[in-house]
């Protein structure tokens, strides 16, 4: 029985990855995507989530759009070119049969989840602000929500800023009242999607797969792997991770990904580390632990993933 998923997404490159993923593997049962400001205007987050579904011909998946900007602080520009990494437009033909459905993206969440079984799993890849928004708008779907598995946070060193992670530190206020929500949570962290890179060999086994999501994964990680190499270079040169399909893919098979249950929290009010997910790896704070947080993955299992769910056509 397919495990039911909604994912948030601000689409971008890796992104465009997890949906695919999500919406192709026999595994998940894709009821529908958010879209949040992120990686560019939520706008173009939304018109490159419905691009991906026209592409891999799922154009009547179910996509609201959410959030303009972050709960309580300015817009914030990223240090680093996010564009040649993701772009503001993901290059595939544009969206002509996938439409976004009327209504507020945080307000689907609500009703899809207040309307559900308890049965579907919350996967974030972007800023929070639609989750904590959901959350603080009626509370009574976090009963509802069995998991959230989020992409999100980083221990050993941040990409947006040396202390945090670009999902949690653009919206840090909404970060916080989610991962303090009470509900079990993953999240799947810079530790892990950096040690589960894909590399320009691995993008030459997608496209030889010959699917629309083959071709579409080995030209969205090929432009990742140039950004990253020219901007954020890896420990290993010529790969690169695609963060959001990880945490899909941890949604799949647990096991690809390693975690510590620990007290998490994130900073709001700091200088030099807003955004940073404080661990608590030792129980110093006296805090309960509330997060499953990865430090590590399989990369190994993480490509064939891609390889096997990719190779798959709608
Ligand atoms: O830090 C990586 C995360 O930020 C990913 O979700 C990527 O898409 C960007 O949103
Ligand atoms: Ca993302």
């Amino acid at each position: 029985m397919p495990s039911k998923v909604i994912l948030d997404v601000d689409t971008g490159t890796d992104d465009a990855v997890a949906l695919m993923v999500a919406a192709l593997s026999p595994d998940l049962e894709l009821i529908g995507a958010t879209t949040v400001n992120g990686n560019t205007a939520v706008h173009n987050c939304t018109e490159n989530t419905l691009r991906v579904f026209d592409w891999i011909g799922l154009p009547g998946t179910p996509v609201h759009q959410g959030m303009t900007r972050p709960l309580a602080r300015e817009q914030m520009t990223q240090r680093n070119p996010a564009g040649r990494i993701h772009g503001d437009l993901l290059d595939l033909p544009p969206a002509t049969t996938a439409r976004v459905q009327p209504g507020h993206g945080v307000d689907w969440l609500i009703d899809t989840y207040l309307a559900s079984d308890g049965d579907i799993t919350l996967v974030p890849v972007g800023p929070l602000t639609n989750i904590a928004m959901a959350i603080q708008k009626e509370p009574r779907i976090l009963a509802k929500i069995p998991e959230i598995v989020i992409m999100g946070g980083a221990h050993d060193h941040g990409n947006s800023t040396p202390s945090a992670e670009f999902n949690i530190w653009l919206d840090p206020e909404a970060a916080r009242i989610v991962v303090n929500c009470g509900r079990p949570i993953r999240m799947v962290t810079l530790d892990a999607t950096h040690r589960a890179l894909v590399s320009l060999d691995d993008c030459r086994a997608l496209r030889s797969l010959g699917t629309p999501a083959g071709e579409a994964a080995a030209r969205f990680t090929e432009k990742r792997i140039e950004g990253y190499d020219a901007t954020q270079p890896m420990h290993r040169a010529g790969a690169a991770p695609v963060h959001d399909a990880l945490a899909v893919c941890a949604v799949i098979d647990p096991s690809i990904i390693t975690t510590h249950f620990i007290p998490v929290d994130v900073e709001t009010d700091a200088e030099l580390s807003v955004g940073r997910t404080v661990c608590d790896f030792r129980f110093r704070s006296g805090m309960p632990a509330n997060v499953h947080f990865a430090m590590d993955a399989d990369e190994p299992k993480f490509v064939r993933m891609l390889l096997e769910i990719l190779g798959r056509t709608a």
